[in-house]
């Protein structure tokens, strides 16, 4: 397993790293399920904020009046952009590449965490929880953005069989919320469609 998850997270990079020039195009479309989560998460401007998974920086737009700003990813060129942006923006963040399911912060450092469109990315969506877990204050939230099938449900032989080709070129479709929630003690607050007929969700969790 550990093996797996460093080649997987290996491949990860590289293939982000091919994507990055073209990235904005198709994840610039979710304006507003980004807007969305944002207000639902609810950042007062002194929380600590840490993006997890950042990758070029789309969510930065609607979170343009927060004071402490952490952005992570495992791919430098993603970081690179983000900066770019964030530079462009006039936003300060402190953004690093480092790995999520494997953080380099203290035990709860942040009050706010956002993770859109990394659960269903990461090889190891579990670690990745529990690291979220450990580094939000007792009390902070965190805000799920990302495509899951239906808890307590088992993928249709066609979603099965897309799913390998599905990893490999973007995401996991066959990921279900509650198994990666069960790695930790973290409570979901709210759930919502996001779109394409519920795939996509938009989560609450509070430590
Ligand atoms: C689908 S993109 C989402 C980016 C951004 N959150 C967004 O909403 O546009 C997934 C991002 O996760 C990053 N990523 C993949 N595996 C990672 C890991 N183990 N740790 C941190 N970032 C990772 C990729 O480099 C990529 O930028």
């Amino acid at each position: 397993m550990k093996r797996f998850v460093a080649l997987a997270t290996r491949f990860n990079r590289w293939r982000y790293t091919l994507y990055s020039p073209v990235y904005d195009l198709v994840a610039g479309l979710f304006v507003e399920q980004r807007r969305r989560a944002i207000a639902l998460l609810g950042p007062r401007p002194d929380d600590k904020v840490l993006i997890v998974g950042a990758g070029s920086g789309l969510d930065l737009d609607f979170l343009l009046s927060q004071r402490s700003l952490t952005a992570i990813d495992i791919t430098p060129a993603m970081i690179a952009k983000l900066k770019s942006r964030a530079g462009k923006l006039g936003v300060d963040i402190d953004a690093r590449v480092m790995d999520a399911q494997r953080m380099d912060f203290p035990d709860a450092h942040f009050d706010v965490v956002v993770l859109h469109l990394i659960l269903a990315v990461v090889p190891d969506p579990l670690a990745c929880i529990r690291e979220v877990e450990r580094v939000l204050k007792p009390g902070g939230r965190a805000v799920v953005f990302d495509k899951f099938l239906p808890d307590g449900k088992r993928p249709g032989l066609v979603r099965w069989l897309a799913n390998p080709i599905a990893r490999l070129v973007a995401t996991d479709i066959n990921r279900r919320l509650a198994d990666i929630l069960s790695a930790t003690a973290l409570v979901k607050v709210h759930d919502e469609d996001a779109g394409f007929g519920g795939f996509f969700r938009i989560v609450l969790l509070r430590k």
